[in-house]
């Protein structure tokens, strides 16, 4: 008899074989993970932001740890379109589960040339349209902070692939219904949301800021419950699919998301602490849909609403 697999779910057409995804930015291009799991078991690999041309990212400290969390100011170090394709796809090909690759431009032009670059490439399932970087001086989460903005962009990408979209969508905004509704109505197949909260951090000693750019991108468990929040209005606003994410550390957290409405949840500053919190993430969904009853985990989907 064929084993039924209670985590498998469907999203933008694609077909996941658990609910799981890595968030983008947090893993790079997955090699290090494949170290430590089957990266088989993921839904999606959703990798680190991709740019037309390379960027050598922020200068000075990337990184600080708070509390509860993590503040990042990369400035979308990547290798470029190109050497991504060269360098990690033919890696990323081989794992058996579908590619996301998640995209960002100065200018609404050059995501459409890097939508129409990635269209065809073997191996790219899905592209995640990043409106939502806070580190970077021209495009990024100024795309993702105007229902204009964030329209005009997500058209131009869908005029320019085939692909099933995925909009990624900034916290630092007052009405995320509101651009959640513009890039649906644009096209969008789905949406991820959260990217991170801005934060910052002051050294004492210097009485300066300690990130070049002032401000960075908070994530961490620290941010869970605005994440888990806008998720459960985005739910409400949307008939499309939403990857929840923002803080999710336990299979409890993955479980409150898709209460909320998530149909996929992605796992980012978690796999920095824990480099198995996806596997342990995705045994205790697993038996939490069997003490729940259900045949699947997408039975619980925005139960929270009811
Ligand atoms: O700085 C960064 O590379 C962050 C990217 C993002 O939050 O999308």
């Amino acid at each position: 008899m064929e084993k039924i697999n209670p985590l498998a779910t469907s999203l933008a057409g694609l077909s996941l074989s658990s609910p799981l995804v890595t968030a983008s930015g947090t893993c790079g291009y997955a090699r290090e993970l494949s170290q430590f799991f089957d990266l088989g078991m993921l839904g999606a690999i959703v990798v680190k932001g991709i740019t037309l041309a390379p960027r050598t990212g922020n200068p000075g400290t990337r990184l600080i740890e708070t509390p509860a969390g993590l503040i990042n100011s990369i400035g979308l170090e990547n290798p470029g379109v190109e050497k991504f394709i060269s360098g990690e796809m033919p890696f990323l090909r081989q794992q058996h589960a579908p590619v996301i690759v998640n995209i960002s431009g100065n200018t609404e032009e050059e995501y459409a040339a890097l939508a129409a670059r990635l269209d065809k490439v073997a191996g790219v399932s899905a592209l995640e349209v990043n409106i939502s970087c806070p580190n970077v001086k021209t495009g990024g989460m100024a795309f993702g902070a105007c229902t204009i903005a964030a329209s005009r962009v997500t058209t131009l990408v869908r005029q320019h692939s085939q692909l099933p979209l995925i909009v990624k969508l900034s916290p630092n905004v007052t009405d995320i219904a509101a651009i959640a509704r513009a890039v649906e109505d644009a096209g969008a197949d789905a949406i991820s949301l959260i990217n991170t909260l801005l934060g910052m951090a002051i050294d004492i000693e210097t009485r300066r800021p300690i990130l070049r750019g002032t401000f960075g991108g908070l994530s961490g468990p620290a941010i869970k419950p605005v994440a888990l929040r806008m998720v459960y209005q985005v739910f409400r606003a949307v008939k499309i699919p939403v990857i929840g994410m923002g803080g999710i550390s336990t299979w409890q957290d993955a479980a409150e998301f898709i209460l909320a409405g998530a149909t996929a949840v992605g796992i980012g500053t978690a796999s920095m602490v824990n480099p198995l919190a996806i596997p342990t993430i995705h045994q205790g969904l697993q038996a939490y849909a069997t003490r729940q009853g259900v045949r699947n985990i997408a039975e619980l989907r925005g139960m929270a609403h009811q």
